[in-house]
């Protein structure tokens, strides 16, 4: 499955009242979004037409979370479903999740793109390849050593896989704690080390699976009930149990550093 083809699908089935894109480019994956939406990128270029209630920032992504009220097109409230896309530098995903976190709720749903590169050139983080990755895959990393809390299903889409993540917590500062360090494994110098796991796309979730599970049903109820976190997690872990994608999380797909 395309990657479009799945977030269209995520829309539907969430039904998001707010959406946050960052990197933009085209407008592709923005189109797909029916609520209130914002766009962040400092260089984008419209080749589709967008809805009325999508607000645009020419500026990156840092730029846009330093401003006072980043969200106050979205008109007070916080980000439901976000797709991180910009620079594709693990340390500036790393720092547009840290960020989106801030803003979201525990029923919020966030997906990057480019997890899966297919080798260490299209991985480099100096780009050599018109198809360019860079070493966003190096989230997954981070998120499975510094986040065990999180549900994180990496998905087998094309061209470049995704990583949906659920169960957010704006309260959890581990990432914005730990950066200094995670910064230092960010920025190693090509070539980059990629797994072999994450090379054979190991343990990734087929798409259709994902897309047919009733935990979207759990969030989307959670997210009008205002449930609090955790027992929401509670419902939400017994769903992804129920739809057999519990276990299949990052442990499978990276081996614990050593
Ligand atoms: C792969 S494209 C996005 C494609 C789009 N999401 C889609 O699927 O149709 C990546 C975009 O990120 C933008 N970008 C680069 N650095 C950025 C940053 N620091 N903050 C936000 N966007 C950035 C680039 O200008 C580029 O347009």
């Amino acid at each position: 499955m395309r990657y479009l083809d799945f977030l269209e699908r995520v829309h539907e089935l969430l039904e998001p009242r707010t959406y946050l894109e960052i990197g933009v480019r085209h407008g592709d994956s923005l189109a797909l979004a029916r609520a209130p939406s914002i766009g962040v990128d400092p260089a984008y270029r419209l080749r589709v037409e967008l809805r009325d209630d999508v607000t645009l920032f020419r500026e990156t992504s840092d730029e846009f979370f330093a401003r006072p009220d980043p969200l106050a097109p979205l008109g007070g409230l916080p980000v439901d479903l976000s797709f991180i896309d910009g620079m594709h530098l693990s340390e500036y995903a790393l720092r547009d999740f840290v960020n989106v976190e801030k803003h979201s709720r525990w029923t919020t749903a966030v997906v990057f793109d480019d997890i899966f590169p297919t080798d260490a050139t299209m991985a480099a983080r100096n780009r050599e390849t018109r198809r360019w990755t860079g070493d966003v895959f190096k989230i997954l990393g981070f998120l499975r050593e510094h986040r065990p809390d999180l549900v994180c299903l990496p998905l087998d889409t094309e061209p470049t896989g995704l990583l949906l993540v659920l169960g957010l917590d704006p309260t959890n500062d581990a990432l914005n704690e730990r950066y200094d360090d995670l910064f230092d494994q960010a920025t190693a110098e090509d070539p980059q080390e990629v797994p072999d796991e994450v090379l054979r796309r190991k343990g990734a979730l087929d798409p259709e699976a994902v897309l047919a599970g009733s935990f979207w049903g759990v969030l989307r109820d959670a997210r009008a009930r205002e449930v609090p976190r955790r027992r929401g997690m509670r419902a939400l872990r017994r769903a992804l149990r129920r739809d057999g994608l519990s276990g299949r999380s990052l442990r499978e797909l990276l081996p614990l550093p050593a």
